[in-house]
């Protein structure tokens, strides 16, 4: 009771952005956001037409909006060049010596482009990448350190119109194989390493690793970072700088239809195979340069700084297409938050007059731990705008984070959206929302949010749903690449017509959006999203593995933490494979964010008569140590007393 009372207090903690912000906002009243709201859904054509008309097209579109359930098409007709408008079209708008990246390395190294220096350095990669033989539609996979070649290789492929696929630096060797494969890329551009934590993660390596199972990439090009020594092999791998001496800073951007393939990036799901979400050209621009606008208010005075990796898709949307189209100034860093303090982010901030910074929870959880005197030895007065996305935010971080953070002063936009959904969706608008710590609030323009329960009738506020989209939007995805099949039933299965997000949630009287968490088997931890059915598919892949069951568990830190239940194999003694060994064993197949928190190993599992694993009793057991769900379709009841016996030691 006395907690039902304290979450209805929270929720009327309610804060109006500074008449001062507002004043100068794009959107400075709800009046406003109501209008622009209602002709985003009655009339989607018109307003994203708006939109778009700010951009460069090389040939303007026919029709705006082209839907037939669950394909759709936006801009048809149109032709543009994504990496012209985010870094072209700002040579000749007054931006041209304006920064648009500054970068500091993790060893504290520091430069800066400039628009016109962004221009030259992404030609020359283009004119590399055509004299390396690779073509538009082709598919590059990019493993890179968080250094401005990155950002420069995802423009210089879209630029030539070949598909990206980036894969997180922190994924194992064999996370790389399995996207080359899917992907069927014939390119791969990497560095030899980077830093992270003060130590060298050796990039190239795990390339190589891969390689040596797929043969179909023609070209390695290597930008060197580290200067480590590594394998090159010839006739396949060749040094970036080796390459841009003999290119040419001068390319000419080709129009691409609007629907022309950007880039493919892979994400978990239910099951063990991660899902290659493809996103196209025209409206994904649109949606991500739009998003920015609003969402961030970007200005031309502003120094932005979203701290995420160019490896998930907030990288993509909102460190290089978005920020870029709009022409911001930009900081970008390579290494962790912790290095060599906590103090890090707050030093970034103050040297730099960072005045919008975007983050996730988790780190927030982390610098709440880490304790005040980090930020408090610095100046953070520059800031005038706070961001969040991954996870819920619980308010005690969000205070957190307005106070210490914001000085108060700064509204914080708490923003819900997915690798799928390409842009922010649900996302107070700094300038005219009031917030409430916990809560996404609104829904942004033209989309369509909803809460739905099983038989597909809206929800009433306060009653717990589905969150569903009911109209395209501009930076959908278009489909999970080779898999026409998964997209229509990962996306399109529950209500007909209707986009399922896979999040459960609820809206409160006001209408503000409150998610929940996934309501598949998907985990979310520190932010990024990781299928159990992959962990224990990485488990079972080792040879004294008979079957292993993979839960999430609240973590103070990470929001979740994963657990695993281990079955060996008969003969197999539990000396001789350790929950240390089966946890390096993870981390290997998939990457260290998957390595397991904890690993249980046990003879039985809990089961139905049928066979199947209740991963339920399992979550119940490991959050509260008891069990009080219906368990009479148990198998074999043993099993969860044991189990019970065996956390509680
Ligand atoms: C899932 C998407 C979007 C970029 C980062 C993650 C959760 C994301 C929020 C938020 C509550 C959030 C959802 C969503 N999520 N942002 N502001 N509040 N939950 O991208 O890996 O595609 O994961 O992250 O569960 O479905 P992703």
């Amino acid at each position: 009771m006395s907690k039902k009372i304290e979450s209805h207090l929270s929720e009327n903690r309610i804060f109006k952005p500074s008449r001062e912000f507002s004043k100068k906002a794009r959107v400075s009243s709800m009046a406003q956001y109501r209008r622009m709201y209602k002709e985003s859904i009655d009339k989607p054509a018109a307003f994203w037409a708006r939109e778009a008309r700010e951009l460069h097209w090389q040939k303007r579109w026919k029709k705006v909006l082209d839907w037939k359930p669950p394909f759709v098409k936006w801009f048809t007709g149109g032709r543009l060049n994504v990496c012209e408008n985010c870094v072209d079209r700002h040579l000749t708008n007054g931006r041209k010596n304006k920064a648009a990246i500054i970068w500091e390395g993790e060893p504290g190294d520091k430069r800066i482009l400039t628009y016109h220096q962004l221009h030259q350095e992404v030609c020359r990669f283009a004119n590399v990448l055509e004299a390396n033989g690779v073509k538009a539609k082709d598919r590059v996979l990019i493993y890179m350190p968080m250094v401005p070649e990155a950002a420069i290789a995802m423009l210089a492929c879209a630029r030539i119109g070949a598909v990206h696929s980036v894969v997180f630096g922190g994924f194992s060797a064999e996370s790389i194989l399995d996207r080359l494969e899917d992907s069927g890329a014939t390119a791969v551009i990497t560095a030899d390493g980077g830093y992270r934590r003060g130590k060298i993660v050796e990039l190239k390596t795990s390339v190589d690793e891969a390689l040596r199972k797929y043969k179909g990439v023609k070209r390695c090009i290597v930008y060197q970072r580290t200067g480590e020594k590594i394998n090159m092999r010839r006739g396949r791998d060749v040094w970036w700088h080796k390459e841009a001496e003999k290119a040419s800073s001068s390319h000419e951007p080709k129009g691409f239809d609007s629907e022309h393939p950007l880039f493919i990036l892979y994400t978990s799901g239910s099951t063990g195979k991660p899902k290659g979400i493809l996103h196209t050209s025209g409206g994904y621009l649109v949606g991500t340069y739009t998003t920015c606008k609003y969402i961030f208010d970007m200005r031309d005075d502003d120094v932005y700084w979203c701290t995420a990796d160019v490896g998930w898709i907030t990288g993509h949307s909102y460190i290089v297409f978005g920020p870029l189209a709009n022409g911001v100034t930009q900081v970008m860093y390579e290494g962790a938050p912790n290095y060599p303090d906590f103090g890090r982010f707050w030093n970034i901030v103050e040297k730099y007059g960072v005045t919008t910074f975007y983050t996730a929870p988790t780190a927030i959880r982390a610098f709440i731990k880490a304790g005040d005197k980090f930020p408090d030895r610095h100046d953070l007065s520059s800031l005038r705008l706070l961001g969040t996305v991954g996870e819920p935010i619980n308010p005690e971080a969000w205070m957190w984070y307005h106070e210490k953070i914001g000085s108060g002063r700064c509204p914080i936009v708490d923003t819900w959206w997915q690798t799928e959904t390409g842009a922010i969706m649900i996302s107070p608008l700094p300038g005219c929302t009031p917030t409430k710590p916990g809560t996404a609030t609104l829904p942004f323009f033209g989309v369509d949010a909803a809460i739905l329960d099983d038989e597909g009738n809206e929800c009433s506020a306060d009653e717990g749903g589905r969150l569903v989209i009911r109209k395209p939007w501009p930076s959908m995805l278009r489909t999970i690449y080779g898999d026409r099949n998964r997209y229509r039933k990962t996306y399109w299965n529950d209500y007909k017509g209707i986009y399922t997000a896979g999040d459960g949630a609820r809206t409160d009287k006001d209408g503000n959006f409150w998610i929940v968490g996934r309501l598949d088997d998907v985990l979310n931890v520190s932010g990024h999203r990781l299928g159990t059915a992959e962990v224990e598919s990485a488990l079972v892949s080792h040879p004294d593995v008979a079957e292993a069951a993979v839960v999430g568990r609240p973590h103070e830190i990470k929001g979740q933490g994963i657990v695993a239940f281990v079955t060996l194999k008969e003969g197999v003694r539990t000396a001789q494979t350790t929950d240390k060994i089966l946890k390096g064993h993870v981390a290997k197949a998939i990457g260290a964010i998957a390595r397991p928190d904890e690993i249980h190993l046990t003879p039985a599992l809990p089961k139905t008569r049928s066979g199947k694993i209740m991963r339920r009793i399992l979550k119940e057991l490991v959050a509260t140590g008891g069990v009080t769900g219906n368990i009479t379709t148990l198998e074999d009841f043993s099993v969860v007393s044991n189990l019970q016996k065996n956390l509680k030691k």
